[in-house]
C-alpha cells in the first residue's frame, strides 16, 4: 500500500478519539510520548553489541538486582530510563509504576501533572536479549484516582491497585525482525509496524481478531512438577493429540519473552500458560499483574480472546500490591474457556493420564 494511503499511529488514535466527544488531546499525547520510549528502546535493542548494551547492568551505577529479585540487564535499566524521561514532562501523568522500580515514580513537582497513571514492564524477556531473540515493552494507562487529580499530591501504590478492566489502554511494543507496536484504546486491538526510514509506526493490522480455536499451546514445560492439575491434565490432553480426548495434534512454543508469544497468539492462535504451581510458595506464579498480564489480558479480550487466572477472569483481579505475580492463562477463547473449567471441575482422585481420565474420551 502507498504510504500516502497508510494511517500513521498520530491519525489512526485522532479517529479513534473522534468517538468521544470530551476527549481532549491529552489521552493521545500520552500514548505517543509511549510509543517515543518504545522507538527509542528498538533503536537500542538494534544496536545490540555495537551500543555496548548487551550483559548485566554494572553493579557500581545503581545496583543489579530489582524489586523482583532479578539481576537487571542493561537494557532493562536503559529501556525504564526511556519510560520515564520520555513521559514525565508530557503533564499528562500523574504518576508512573515499572517492573524496574520498587516503589511508584513521581512527575517532578515543577512539572503540571495529568489525569492517568501509566504502569509498564520497560523491558520484557530480558533473558533473551544477549542471544538475539525477540524481546518487547509492555503497558498499560489507568484514570488517576480523582483525589489525586484534584489534590495533585504524589502517588501512592494504592492509587495503582485497580482491577485490569479499569485499564483505558493498554500497548506492547515488539523488538523482532521488525519493531511493531500493538494498542488497544478500548476499541479492538490495532497493530503499527515502524518504519525504519521515516521512524514513525504505521497502521498495517488493523482490528486484530484472536482466532477462537487452536492446535497450539505455550508453557514451560520445565515447571511441569509443579504445576496444579487442571493444567497437568490440559497439557497431558494436547500431548496425547490425535490419539487422545482432544483427537488432534498440538504444536508447542515457548520463546520465554511473552511479549512475543502475545504477538504469535494474536496474529495466528494459540494459548499461553504461566500458571500459578508450586515452584517457589512466596511466589503464586511468575508474571506481573500490573504491567504483564493486565495490559496483555486488556489486548486478548479487546481482540476476541481471553485471559485469565484458570480460577477467575484477569481482568476482574482486584490487585493487592504493585509488584504482585499471579497464575496467566491467555490467547483463543474456546481454549482459555476449557483450560477455565478444568479449574472449576472437583478434584479427581483419578491419575493425570489422559488415556485413565474418566469420560475424558468424550470431551470436546
Ligand atoms: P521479564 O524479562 O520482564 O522479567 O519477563 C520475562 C517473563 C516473560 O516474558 C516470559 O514469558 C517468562 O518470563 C519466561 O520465564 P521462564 O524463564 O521461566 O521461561
Ligand atoms: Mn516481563
Ligand atoms: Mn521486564
Amino acid at each position: 500500500m502507498p504510504l500516502s494511503k497508510r494511517f500513521t499511529l498520530t491519525r489512526y488514535l485522532i479517529e479513534e478519539r473522534r468517538r468521544f466527544p470530551s476527549a481532549t488531546g491529552d489521552f493521545n499525547a500520552l500514548i505517543l510520548d509511549a510509543a517515543l520510549a518504545c522507538k527509542a528502546i528498538a533503536r537500542a535493542v538494534a544496536f545490540g553489541e555495537l551500543g555496548g548494551v548487551l550483559g548485566n547492568h554494572d553493579a557500581d551505577v545503581g545496583g543489579c538486582v530489582n524489586v523482583q529479585g532479578e539481576t537487571q540487564k542493561k537494557l532493562d535499566v536503559l529501556s525504564n530510563e526511556y519510560f520515564v524521561r520520555l513521559n514525565q514532562w508530557g503533564g499528562h501523568l500523574a504518576g508512573m509504576a515499572s517492573e524496574e522500580m520498587d516503589l511508584p515514580c513521581q512527575i517532578p513537582a515543577q512539572q503540571p501533572r495529568g489525569n492517568y497513571l501509566l504502569v509498564f514492564d520497560p523491558l520484557d524477556g530480558s533473558s533473551n536479549i544477549d542471544v538475539n531473540v525477540s524481546v518487547g515493552s509492555i503497558f498499560s494507562i489507568v484514570r488517576a484516582p480523582h483525589e489525586v487529580v484534584d489534590s495533585g499530591r504524589d502517588v501512592i501504590e494504592a492509587d495503582f491497585l485497580q482491577p485490569g478492566a479499569a485499564q483505558v489502554a493498554a500497548g506492547y511494543a515488539l523488538y523482532g525482525p521488525t519493531t511493531m507496536l500493538v494498542l488497544s484504546v478500548g476499541n479492538g486491538v490495532a497493530g503499527f509496524t515502524l518504519d525504519p526510514m521515516l521512524g514513525e509506526f504505521m497502521l498495517t493490522h488493523p482490528n486484530l481478531q484472536v482466532p477462537a480455536d487452536t492446535q497450539e499451546f505455550a508453557i514451560n514445560a520445565s515447571n511441569s512438577r509443579f504445576w496444579e492439575r487442571p493444567v497437568k491434565r490440559y497439557v497431558d490432553e494436547c500431548l496425547a493429540g490425535k490419539t487422545g480426548p482432544r483427537g488432534k495434534d498440538f504444536n508447542m512454543r515457548w520463546i520465554a519473552s511473552m511479549v512475543a508469544e502475545a504477538h504469535r497468539i494474536l496474529m495466528r492462535g494459540g494459548v499461553f500458560l504461566y500458571p500459578r504451581d508450586s515452584k517457589e510458595p512466596s511466589k503464586p506464579g511468575r508474571l506481573r499483574l500490573l504491567y504483564e498480564a493486565n495490559p496483555v489480558g486488556f489486548i486478548m479480550e479487546q481482540a476476541g480472546g481471553r485471559a485469565s487466572t484458570g480460577y477467575e477472569p484477569m481482568l476482574g483481579v482486584q490487585p493487592t500490591s504493585l509488584h504482585q505475580r499471579i497464575g496467566l492463562i491467555f490467547g483463543s477463547r474456546n481454549e482459555v474457556e476449557r483450560i477455565e473449567r478444568y479449574h472449576a471441575e472437583p478434584v479427581s482422585t483419578e491419575p493425570s493420564n489422559p488415556l485413565f481420565v474418566e469420560r475424558s474420551l468424550f470431551r470436546n
